[in-house]
């Protein structure tokens, strides 16, 4: 079959078809648009036979369709309700929603399948190429709009009343000012607050959640424990804010296992204790994976390694979580031995 014999719609653009066009890339400039890439006929553009058999291959995709909806209506009306079918592997379900559920895909399906390949095999694939349409002004209108306004500044007498013009533009440079201003009203400034927790030499770890000081032998290998400071009840006035910046992690690892040495002689017994709040954007942390020792954060899914200083594996957190340095008093409770080193929260603190 010659390209005559094939619909105008079906041929390519520079074959003559009044939409699309086809360039060959421009060599000077190599950020011209190259335009289309050739058009490729398929086998139901240049033979008949292929079309037809395509054409079959639809209507029998619908005329499937029409069977599979009167086997629908067939099955309402004359499966009882009540009978049941064994349908490997489901078991036993009733027989007229499985006839009804399978009638009905099968319907769906066949409409959908039909009309993707009545899509794809027949109907037009021609490319076309939608031309935008320049942005930038016509010199006509540049030089008119450069025209207007010489001609409003010349009339609003700006040029010649140079105090007009420069309150004018005292007053328009002030008045952003204000709304800096207004940025007061988000709360106080949090000044160096963030920077100390209530973390101190000798102030005991407390289990968040028995409320009891912790022992050694209360964190168990594989175990992630969420500890508070000795002292800080939900009735204090203040708890949220101070919880906020003191909660804990602790983790038992294997000392051999423990890579980072400042972070072996700040535990006690392979036991680790770091701050619970991610150095991204201050979300806690939950999520503790016993085989690889990293903690993952659920908000943004930064992952840090415990075994490694905590430091930061995948995802945005800026920094290593703080490390609070612990030991055990003389009663044989776990304790802080200092308050943290680096500011808890947000890494925002680096910027400083
Ligand atoms: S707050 Fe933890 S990853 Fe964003």
């Amino acid at each position: 079959m010659s390209s005559q014999d094939i619909p105008e719609e079906n041929l390519p653009a520079e074959q003559g078809a009044p939409h699309g066009a086809v360039r060959v890339a421009d060599e000077k400039n190599p950020f011209a648009d190259p335009g289309l890439p050739p058009h490729e006929h398929r086998i139901q553009d240049i033979d008949e036979r292929a079309a037809k058999r395509s054409e079959r291959a639809v209507a029998l995709l619908f005329t499937v369709s029409m069977l599979a909806t009167i086997g629908f209506i067939a099955s309402y009306v004359t499966i009882p309700n009540d009978k049941s079918i064994y349908v490997f592997p489901i078991g036993h379900v009733s027989a007229m929603n499985f006839a009804l559920g399978l009638t009905l895909g099968v319907a769906l399906f066949c409409i959908g399948a039909g009309a993707v390949h009545w899509a794809r095999t027949l109907m037009s694939d021609a490319e076309i190429a939608d031309e935008r349409h320049p942005i930038e002004a016509s010199p006509e209108v540049r030089t008119k709009v450069h025209a207007d306004f010489k001609q409003g500044a010349k009339e609003s007498a700006i040029g010649r009343r140079p105090l007009i013009r420069n309150t004018m533009l005292g007053a328009l440079t002030l008045v952003p000012l204000s709304g800096l201003f207004l940025l007061r009203d988000l709360g106080t400034l949090p000044g160096t607050s963030l920077r100390h927790t209530m973390w101190a030499k000798g102030k005991r770890l407390v289990n968040m959640n028995t409320n009891q000081p912790l022992r050694p032998e209360d964190v168990a290998v594989g175990s992630l424990t969420f500890a508070k400071p000795d002292g800080l009840e939900e009735t204090n006035e203040d708890f949220q804010t101070e919880i906020a910046k003191a909660a804990l992690m602790i983790v038992r690892l294997q000392p051999d296992n423990i890579k980072d040495k400042r972070e072996l002689e700040w535990s006690h017994q392979g036991i680790v204790a770091y701050s619970k709040i991610c150095t991204h954007v201050g979300c806690p942390i939950s999520l503790y994976e016993q085989q690889t020792h990293h903690v993952l954060c659920p908000c943004h899914q930064s992952t840090f390694d415990l075994s490694d200083g905590a430091r930061v594996i995948f995802g945005p957190a800026g920094h290593a979580l703080p490390q609070l340095r612990i030991g055990v008093d003389s009663e044989g409770y776990l304790q802080a031995l200092g308050d943290f080193e680096e500011p808890v929260g947000p890494a925002f603190w680096e910027r400083g």
